[in-house]
């Protein structure tokens, strides 16, 4: 398999190539990519010692049967079709495809069956709502859902290295705002992304969209608050969603403990620091909302695994027709 990894030295990239790893994947050539900057930089795989090269257009001209990308939108989209077209299916971490109707977003354990076949770029979806939408989709298909309102409590890495970097610095003491709004360390910010004329911010939009194009369902009614929070790792979610059919707790419990990708947590609760590199959904608290037909969660996910680069791995595994390793 020729697989190659544009963004490669960025938080996800490094991922990927661990989570490659961790399903014990040997392609016969893995490319490394990033910005010019990151030239001459090496990365090991298995142990092997692989240099960072420059993007360009050429070079995704190889043949590669995978190419992910985790550089941001604006690459995506310049660099994104050029791969395609070469022949790569093409796994893409940013929001550049995600809501266009011709390119499926994909959640393995969820829609899988969009990837037969398929060849061209695929969308990588949200990391909160990745999280969120694993438990919610067992959920759907039992009970049948109608709303969600959800509040996410996102790890400064989700903003990649400018975000780890901004928390160091002024975990160490610095005024600066470095990439966000105002300043993180010790405090919480309502805003991820730029507002829009309704109100919410693009973040919050992506979580209403995407849980629609998910679980191909254009009348759920998804209503999110999205807040950054001085968190390194992990993403958590606190879900209220309400259903069709009245749910037994019980039976709700027992679907979420079957399922795959999900960590159910019955008479305990797990935060950020807890889940460590478990690639799951993880989903405790589960209750009743105000009444039988809704239920609250609380939902925590290693943003950069599942929210980003296990999925995407999981991704190249279902679509090659691979059992990926729990
Ligand atoms: N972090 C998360 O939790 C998360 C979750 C879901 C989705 N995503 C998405 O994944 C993507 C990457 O995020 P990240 O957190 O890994 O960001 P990051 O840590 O800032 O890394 C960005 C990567 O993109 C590369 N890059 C930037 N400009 C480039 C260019 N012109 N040509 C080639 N490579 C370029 C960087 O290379 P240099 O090192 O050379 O600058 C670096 O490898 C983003 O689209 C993000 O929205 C991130």
């Amino acid at each position: 398999m020729k697989i190659a990894i544009v963004g490669a030295t960025g938080e996800v990239g490094r991922m990927m190539m661990t989570c490659l790893e961790e399903q014990n994947l040997q392609p016969e050539i893995l490319d490394l990519y990033a910005s010019v900057k990151s030239v001459g930089t090496m990365l090991y795989y298995m142990d092997k010692p692989l240099e960072v090269k420059e993007l360009e257009e050429e070079s995704l001209q190889t043949e590669y049967d995978y190419v992910f990308f985790s550089a941001g939108g604006g690459v995506a989209r310049s660099y994104a079709p050029i791969a395609a077209e070469a022949g790569a299916v093409v796994i893409d971490n940013s929001s550049a495809f995600r809501t266009d109707p011709r390119i499926p977003l994909v959640v393995p354990q969820i829609n899988s069956s969009l990837l037969k076949n398929y060849r061209g770029i695929v969308a990588n979806p949200n990391c909160s709502t990745i999280q969120m939408v694993l438990p919610l989709a067992v959920l759907d298909k039992a009970f049948g859902m109608k709303k969600v309102v959800v509040s996410t409590y996102q790890a400064v890495s989700g903003s990649g290295h400018g975000g780890i970097d901004t928390l160091e610095k002024q975990r160490r003491g610095s005024q600066v705002k470095g990439i966000y709004p105002d300043i993180i360390d010790l405090n919480v910010i309502p805003q991820i992304g730029v507002f829009l004329d309704n109100g919410y911010s693009n973040e919050e939009e992506k979580m209403l969209s995407e849980t629609r194009k998910i679980l191909d369902n254009d009348k759920i009614q998804v209503s999110a608050t999205a807040v950054r929070v001085p968190v390194m790792y992990g993403h958590s979610n606190t879900v209220y969603a309400e259903f069709e059919r009245e749910i037994d707790l019980q039976t709700a419990a027992s679907l979420l403990s079957d399922a795959p990708a999900i960590s159910f947590h019955e008479n305990s609760y797990i935060t950020p620091l807890g889940i460590g590199s478990s690639n799951d959904a993880h989903v405790c608290r589960l209750r009743y909302g105000v009444d039988k037909y809704s239920l609250n969660f609380w939902n925590v996910g290693h943003n950069v695994r599942i929210g980003a680069a296990a999925n995407a791995v999981n991704i190249l595994m279902a679509h090659h027709d691979i059992n990926p390793k729990s």
